[in-house]
């Protein structure tokens, strides 16, 4: 059996599209379960950002994960495949016809990510206070909570409907298809395989 983590939403069901084409099975969760098996394989339901402990801590052998979380949490997985899913920028966003105030002795940033957030910065030279938030981020500059965030960016409606604006892209991200380390080892031929098998199936 490979145990594999998927990201609720989108990506989730684009990934279960990739097993159906391959396999042929159903390869669809059931209503509010969270645990799909479907022949050899066993999928679990999670959120994108708690992909690396499932997968660093052996709970799951594989998963499937934006880059954009990798670089954030720099989890000690194996990095397979980029499955050319779920792609989106992460970016700077800032208020409707407002710029980032540089020359300021603090700047607020409010963030998901702040690692990334926090790498980017240094590069300003300037002092960075990071206010980590768990969603709505478009929020925390229209109440003067930061001067600006770092989010992610895909249609760009989220920001546009806020009355922000994207700033600089920081990074490009699509889902990646990870490996335990010690499942990488142990199940070596069968996630090689099903590594093969994923790869034809997204080139064609
Ligand atoms: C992300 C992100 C933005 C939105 C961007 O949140 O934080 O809010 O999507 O998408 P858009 O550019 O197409 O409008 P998401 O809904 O993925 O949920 P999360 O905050 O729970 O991670």
């Amino acid at each position: 059996m490979i145990t594999i983590a998927l990201p609720k939403g989108r990506i989730a069901d684009e990934t279960l599209e990739i097993f159906r084409k391959i396999f042929g099975g159903a390869f669809e969760f059931e209503d509010r379960k969270l645990i799909l098996s479907e022949g050899q394989f066993n999928f679990l339901m999670v959120r994108n950002q708690d992909i690396p402990t499932y997968v660093t801590e052996g709970a799951a052998d594989i998963g499937v994960v934006g880059l954009d979380v990798l670089e954030e949490h720099q989890p000690d997985v194996v990095r397979l495949l980029d499955l050319h899913i779920g792609k989106c920028h992460v970016c700077v966003g800032i208020k409707e016809g407002h710029e980032i105030d540089y020359t300021q002795p603090e700047i607020r940033i409010a963030t998901k990510m702040p690692n990334i957030a926090r790498n980017y910065f240094a590069q300003k030279a300037t002092a960075l206070k990071i206010i980590k938030l768990y969603g709505s981020i478009e929020l925390a500059p229209l109440v003067g909570l930061s001067d600006g965030i770092v989010d992610v960016v895909e249609t760009g409606t989220t920001m546009k409907q806020n009355g922000l604006k994207v700033g600089e892209t920081i990074m490009t991200s699509s889902a990646h298809l990870i490996a335990n380390k010690n499942s990488f080892i142990i199940k070596k031929a069968e996630i090689l395989e099903l590594y093969a098998k994923i790869k034809n199936e997204i080139k064609s």
